[in-house]
């Protein structure tokens, strides 16, 4: 069975998709930074893991060694969502959103390519975009700006690495049970909103965009690459 490597592990996403991999029988290897939670998962879904920050460049190399030679597959599941306005957002700001969303994709991506190519044949590799790279949103500009790069980066790989390797990316609208999501839903009247702004009316959850992931890892998705999914209820597509 295919070893994945999953960054941001022991998030919302990146921990429902290390379920249903052991569910598979795919042997983990996890990323994150608090040792507590991190450990958590990879007990319940016999990972080894790494503790280590994305924002340093040097950790990489010891990420892919303790993975392991062989893999097949990478997931990419950490992210921020800072929300300011244009007049506040500082350079820092924006380079901290590029930093882990952006350059952090493409170092993961980079530091694990000999392991990916011995994984044997149709290795993939699962980033994540958001609704907001292609959509506009008010307050949204360094978080979008991240994820339109981590779309570019998307397809760039996906034409370098074929055929050997697949490069896909899942864009979610707003999940609901998320660290990350829940300052801009802590508002009952503006949840509301949110939630009527999707045509299927709910705000996602984890699980929806891990099955998404464990089908652009599985052989079922061979003839899918350069592609960014929406798993967004509808809000992208239907106004
Ligand atoms: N949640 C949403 O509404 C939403 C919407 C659109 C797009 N997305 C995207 O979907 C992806 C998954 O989101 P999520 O909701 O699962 O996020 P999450 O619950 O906040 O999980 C983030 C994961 O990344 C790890 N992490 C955070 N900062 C890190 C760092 N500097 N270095 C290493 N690991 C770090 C966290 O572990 P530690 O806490 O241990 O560091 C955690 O495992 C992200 O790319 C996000 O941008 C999410």
């Amino acid at each position: 069975m295919k070893k994945i490597l999953i960054y941001g592990g022991s998030g919302s996403v990146g921990s429902e998709v290390a379920r249903m991999l052991h569910d598979k029988g795919h042997p983990l290897h996890l990323v994150g930074t608090q040792e507590e939670r991190l450990s958590a998962v990879a007990d319940e879904v016999e990972a080894t893991y790494t503790l280590a920050d994305v924002r340093d460049p040097e950790i990489f190399g010891k990420v892919s060694q303790d993975a392991g030679k062989e893999l097949g597959g990478l997931v990419y599941g950490v992210g921020t969502i800072n929300l300011k306005s244009i007049r506040r957002i500082t350079p820092d700001d924006f380079l901290e959103d590029f930093k882990i969303n952006a350059l952090g994709a493409a170092l993961a991506v980079q530091a694990s390519l000999s392991a990916l190519k011995k994984g044997g044949n149709d290795a993939s590799v699962v980033l994540y975009s958001s609704i907001a790279a292609r959509h506009g949103y008010s307050l949204h500009a360094s978080i979008g700006m991240a994820k339109a790069a981590v779309e570019g980066l998307v397809v760039s790989l996906a034409a370098e690495l074929a055929p050997a390797i697949r490069v896909n990316a899942v864009a979610p609208s707003l999940l609901d049970e998320s660290q990350l999501s829940q300052g801009m839903l802590e508002n009952p009247a503006t949840r509301e909103a949110i939630i009527k702004s999707h045509p299927l009316q709910r705000l996602g959850k984890p699980q929806d965009i891990a099955a998404m992931t464990v089908f652009l890892l599985s052989s079922q998705a061979s003839w899918i690459t350069g592609q960014v999914m929406g798993v967004d209820g509808g809000r992208s597509m239907i106004p």
